[in-house]
């Protein structure tokens, strides 16, 4: 087994050699990733890069051409797993905030608690309660998704993940599609799970923000990855000349 970004050999999440092609068209070319538990890993790179499609090749909503991707040393992308088995474990949260908008957000943070993971009802809701709690929507329980900001449902999107208790969680572009006075407040929950010891894998334009969070950071070129490091080399002195290019547009 290949080392983790933070040097330890145990890993908790761990992709080979992985291909995925729509079509005849590889979106991804021979990703290899090592994840240890408490590891936060930064995806970065151009729109199209890949960063969407690996974190859902990850969460087993995209089927795979070649290559592993092992989940605590069971290989879960043999067909044979279940995947809703998988995304007991591996939590997921996009740019579009999917919550349900005829639930309010308590019993959007309950329901999956309840339907995937066999807990009671009143765990399910105290669990809940307590996180929104935590997360500065202790008022917002009784509401409906309509009634709340952008920043408030990604915040009610990020407690729904973590209602369920995740082993790992990844997070695509969670902040792309907010004002920015309200990137700030999602991302401090992201910060709080990071500190909390929470493995993370982050599709992110929020360069600032991987520097300060990542454990490791990986520049993704035209699907593949094509340098990683801990941020202050990867962001400070980049290898290669294409994450020079991409880091001068960006930065
Ligand atoms: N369902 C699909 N069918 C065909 N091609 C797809 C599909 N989904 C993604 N692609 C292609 O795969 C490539 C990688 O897309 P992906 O969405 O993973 O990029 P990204 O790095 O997340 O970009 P962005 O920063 O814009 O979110 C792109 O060229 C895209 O057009
Ligand atoms: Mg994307």
């Amino acid at each position: 087994m290949s080392q983790t970004a933070n040097g330890s050999t145990s890993a908790l999440l761990e992709v080979q050699n992985l291909r995925k092609a729509y079509a005849d068209r590889v979106v991804l070319h021979d990703i290899s990733l090592s994840v240890a538990p408490h590891d936060v890993i930064c995806l970065i790179g151009a729109s199209g890069s890949g960063k969407s499609t690996l974190l859902r090749c990850l969460n087993l909503l995209e089927e795979i051409q070649d290559g592993v991707i092992a989940f605590d040393g069971t290989e879960i992308s043999d067909p044979r797993v279940d995947p809703r088995t998988v995304r007991r474990e591996i939590g997921m949260v996009f740019q579009a905030y999917n919550l349900f908008p005829h639930l309010t957000v308590l019993d959007n943070c309950t329901l999956a608690q309840s339907l995937v993971h066999n807990v009671s009802k009143r765990e399910a809701r105290s669990r809940a309660l307590e996180l929104l709690e935590r997360f500065g929507l202790g008022d917002k329980a009784a509401a409906y998704p309509d009634a709340l900001s952008g920043g408030q449902q990604q915040r009610v999107a990020l407690v729904r993940a973590l209602c369920t208790r995740p082993r790992l969680l990844l997070l695509d572009e969670i902040t792309a599609a907010l004002d920015p006075e309200l990137v700030g407040e999602v991302l401090e929950i992201v910060r709080a799970e990071a500190a909390a010891g929470m493995t993370m894998i982050l599709a992110t334009h929020e360069m600032a923000f991987a520097r300060e969070v990542a454990t490791s950071v990986c520049f993704l070129d035209k699907g593949r990855i094509l340098e990683q490091g801990p941020p202050e080399q990867l962001f400070g002195d980049p290898r290669e000349e294409r994450t020079r290019e991409f880091l001068a547009r960006v930065l």
